[in-house]
């Protein structure tokens, strides 16, 4: 005869269900920069639903505790060489998921560090932003090794699905239906109950976890996503600039192109791209000065950078940003006909979805598509 005990808490149960969802969006969404900071804010909620299984695993109940983890290697070794022969059961987590389970604990910890410190060093983003003055060039180590981590946690949930799909379809065993109801089959009942302390725990753990999400969805300004690249008024830093260079098309950020780009431009704009846009001597030269002075040269931007260091084999002197192969391939799955669309009309027309360029600001938070093209 056999007696259902309780093993798995509803705090675990509720807390693996929000991280797989949110790895799963997290891991989605990481491709794209228009979702950037959704991205972020998947990866800090389940952060934070880590932290508290790593308390959960301190002061929980037995099973969840770590003391209870089973984390000998010649466990480890005995389970993985027996498990297509014979089925040893395990109550709670077998020698495989205990040491899954520390792995992945440790491992998404750092990933999401890293990950962090790619959105300050790179984004001007978050907790990290005050990195962002060092130079980015150096630092792109992060959103390396922060991939590398996220290959390395997919790997480990890889394993861990296919584990677990194992001891239910090969084993025949409760380990997966358990996640669901908390009960697993066993002689005796050896269930678990939880003290007060612990039910309170548990229910802080799920809900600060869901108001973080909420939070953090919907107050722009809060520390940990923050945006420290302020918008710049360029038709007040310099008029003659935003008015002249603004009045066919819009006013380019100047840290968009590097300083030979605007000279050479400069050099030329009485055939400017079929136009004659030719200035008076004097404006030319306040204009020529403040644009090399913001060139992709000087800026800490993380498009400056990539623009610049995109550049840096090309034989000719591009001078469109359209032109240069950084825009070229973040831009390449976009559809030509939608440059061509009545909305956009060039690809030259920024603003038709970078709401802010002419503030200077190319966040990828004030990408927005034009609909119906
Ligand atoms: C008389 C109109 C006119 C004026 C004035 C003018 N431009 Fe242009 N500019 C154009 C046209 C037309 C294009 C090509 C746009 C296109 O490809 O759709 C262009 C393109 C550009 C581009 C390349 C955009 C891309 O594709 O990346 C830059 C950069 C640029 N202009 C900078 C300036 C600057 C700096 C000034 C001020 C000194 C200026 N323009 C003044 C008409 C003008
Ligand atoms: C038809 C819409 C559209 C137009 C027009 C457009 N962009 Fe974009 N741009 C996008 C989209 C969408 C992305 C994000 C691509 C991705 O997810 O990788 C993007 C990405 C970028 C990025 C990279 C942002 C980052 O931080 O990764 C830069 C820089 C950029 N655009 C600059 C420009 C400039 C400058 C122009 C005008 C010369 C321009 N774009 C015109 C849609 C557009």
């Amino acid at each position: 005869m056999m007696t259902r005990s309780y093993i798995w808490p509803l705090g675990n149960r509720i807390s693996h269900v929000l991280m797989i969802v949110l790895f799963a969006a997290a891991y989605l969404s990481g491709d794209s920069d228009e979702l950037l900071r959704y991205h972020v804010i998947f990866g800090i909620v389940f952060a934070i639903l880590i932290l508290f299984r790593i308390g959960w695993g301190l002061f929980g109940p037995n099973y969840s505790k770590f003391r209870d983890f089973d984390l000998s290697l010649t466990n480890l070794k005995s389970y993985l060489v027996s498990v297509f022969t014979k089925h040893e059961k395990y109550v709670g987590h077998n020698p495989a998921s205990s040491f899954a389970i520390i792995t992945m604990i440790i491992v998404s910890i750092l990933a999401i560090f890293s990950g962090l410190l790619d959105y300050g060093v790179s984004e001007n983003h978050g907790v990290f932003a005050f990195l962002h003055q060092g130079n980015y060039e150096d630092m792109e180590i992060f959103e390396e090794l922060h991939e590398v981590l996220v290959n390395i946690f997919l790997g480990i949930v890889l394993v861990h699905i296919a584990g677990s799909l194992m001891d239910k379809f090969v084993q025949k065993g409760d380990a997966v239906d358990s996640m669901i109801s908390g009960f697993k089959s066993t002689p005796t009942y050896i269930g678990i109950s939880t003290n007060v302390a612990q039910k309170a725990y548990q229910v802080l753990w799920i809900v600060i976890a869901l108001a973080s999400l909420v939070y953090l969805f919907g107050f722009k300004d809060n520390l940990l996503t923050v945006n420290y690249n302020k918008p710049t008024d360029y038709a007040k830093v310099n008029p003659a600039f935003y008015n002249e260079c603004g009045s066919c098309h819009i006013a380019y950020p100047p840290y968009l192109l590097p300083k030979a780009s605007w000279v050479k431009m400069m050099d030329n704009l009485e055939n400017h791209f079929g136009d004659d846009a030719s200035l008076d001597e004097q404006t030319k030269a306040v204009i020529l000065d403040f644009l090399v002075k913001n060139s992709s040269d000087s800026s800490t931007h993380q498009d400056a950078i990539k623009i610049r260091k995109s550049l840096e084999g090309e034989k000719q002197t591009i001078i469109a940003i359209s032109q240069t192969p950084f825009w070229k391939a973040k831009h390449k799955d976009i559809d030509s006909r939608v440059f061509k669309s009545n909305k956009v009309k060039s690809k030259a027309n920024c603003q038709a979805c970078h709401i802010d360029i002419e503030k200077g600001m190319l966040e990828n938070d004030l990408i927005k598509m034009p609909k119906g093209v």
